[in-house]
């Protein structure tokens, strides 16, 4: 494994991969020479690079994580593709649709494996749900609704290379978040969001940017800062239409105070309904007419089969984010260590289309809510 990107999230790459215990963790590339080498220390990778193309160029790594800021993500997934690379992208794909489109397509000519971490897809709980929606567990999907808030921007001091259109994308919250969300959506469902209206608001319109550099989630320090305008959204609601008939909802905001990492999403059925919290992800609320509503806490032993892989501890013992994005990281390797022609992914590891629909999500909210909040079409 080769690791480009070893900010925030790239370290939790390292780790999950790690625990498998199969898999030679080779190197890491920074932003600089310095800088890779330094991390590729702190991480315990054999090798610095830096630079990314030096990382694909070494015969020793078989698979590129891509954990940079989403406006390398095309560049970067691209390069390694060319060289006949694996490659596990952090979300978003790539920073627009237009650029996902094309690497769906250099994917398949490249004929190997590759996957986007929507990493909250890995979780045994959501496993559960999605098998018991599909077997009709809670009816046919009705209303999907939730939200995805956090606090991190909440300030004005606070910044990110999120909210520069150059190196985020043209979406913020919704493109950061709000993917997610989606991309949970519809796998929980098995439904595809099919038409979108957004109400998208940029509630802190200038913020204090630090000039040195700055990581993500990283607290506001005393560095000199300019004031810059910020055009990207920070809150959103979304209406949704689902291919069934089905209606949605949901809001994400990264200006919410107290809501940390607070993805919740309910699925109402014509029977039943099924909440997941990603806060309390060991418990799944179900909700009934005709009797007592229910709590299912996580355990192998009361879950159905789609979620046992993925829950490793008993009852009672909390697995968490890292034990979630382990478990795709395992579905992935397995695919790639049993050689070509590999196996298709199971499916609760995003695939590169799978990334794309995200795209062609967040760029139809965004055209509905340019036009004044029209129900636009997911192209
Ligand atoms: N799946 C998830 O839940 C999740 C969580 C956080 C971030 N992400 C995604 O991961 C990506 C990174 O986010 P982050 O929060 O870790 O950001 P971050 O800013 O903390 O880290 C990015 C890292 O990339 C490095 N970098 C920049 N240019 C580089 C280059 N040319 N070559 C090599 N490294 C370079 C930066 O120095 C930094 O260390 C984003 O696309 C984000 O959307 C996903």
């Amino acid at each position: 494994m080769g690791l480009v990107g070893a900010g925030f999230v790239g370290p939790h790459h390292i780790d999950a991969v790690r625990r498998l215990g199969f898999v030679d963790i080779v190197a890491v590339a920074g932003s600089s020479e310095a800088s890779g080498t330094q991390k590729a220390q702190a991480l315990g990778a054999r090798k610095g690079y830096g630079s990314y193309q030096a990382l694909i160029d070494d015969p020793d790594v078989h698979v590129v994580h891509n954990a940079t800021p989403n406006h390398l993500h095309y560049e970067v997934t691209s390069a390694a593709l060319r060289k006949g690379k694996h490659v596990v992208s952090d979300k978003p794909l790539a920073m627009t649709a237009a650029e996902s489109r094309k690497l769906v397509d250099e994917a398949k000519r490249a004929g190997v494996v590759t996957a986007v971490t929507f990493n909250y897809r890995g979780n045994p709980l959501v496993q559960h749900a999605r098998q018991s929606i599909a077997r009709g567990e809670i009816g046919a999907p009705r209303f999907v609704h939730g939200h995805y808030l956090q606090d991190w921007l909440l300030h004005e001091t606070d910044y990110s290379w999120r909210l520069d259109p150059a190196k985020g994308g043209a979406s913020s919250a919704l493109g950061d978040i709000g993917s997610h969300w989606c991309d949970l959506a519809q796998h929980l469902t098995g439904l595809t969001i099919t038409q979108v209206l957004g109400d998208v608001t940029t509630s802190i319109p200038k913020r204090k940017k630090p000039r040195g550099s700055r990581e993500a989630f990283a607290a506001a320090g005393s560095d000199a800062v300019d004031v810059v305008d910020i055009t990207v959204e920070d809150l959103a609601s979304v209406l949704v239409r689902f291919d069934n008939g089905a209606k949605g909802m949901f809001s994400v905001g990264q200006v919410c105070a107290g809501h940390k990492n607070d993805l919740v999403l309910e699925v109402c059925g014509t029977t039943s309904s099924v909440r997941w919290r990603q806060e309390h992800q060991n418990e799944l609320w179900w909700g009934h007419r005709e009797r007592a509503n229910e709590i299912l806490q996580k355990d192998p032993s009361l879950i159905n089969e789609d979620g046992r892989p993925y829950a490793h501890l008993p009852g009672g013992h909390q697995e968490a984010w890292a034990d979630a994005f382990c478990n795709l990281m395992r579905d992935i390797y397995r695919s790639i260590a049993d050689g070509p022609p590999y196996r298709a992914l199971p499916p609760a590891v995003a695939t590169f289309e799978d990334g794309y629909r995200a795209n062609r999500i967040v760029e139809a909210i965004l055209d509905s809510a340019r036009h004044g909040g029209v129900w636009t079409s997911v192209s």
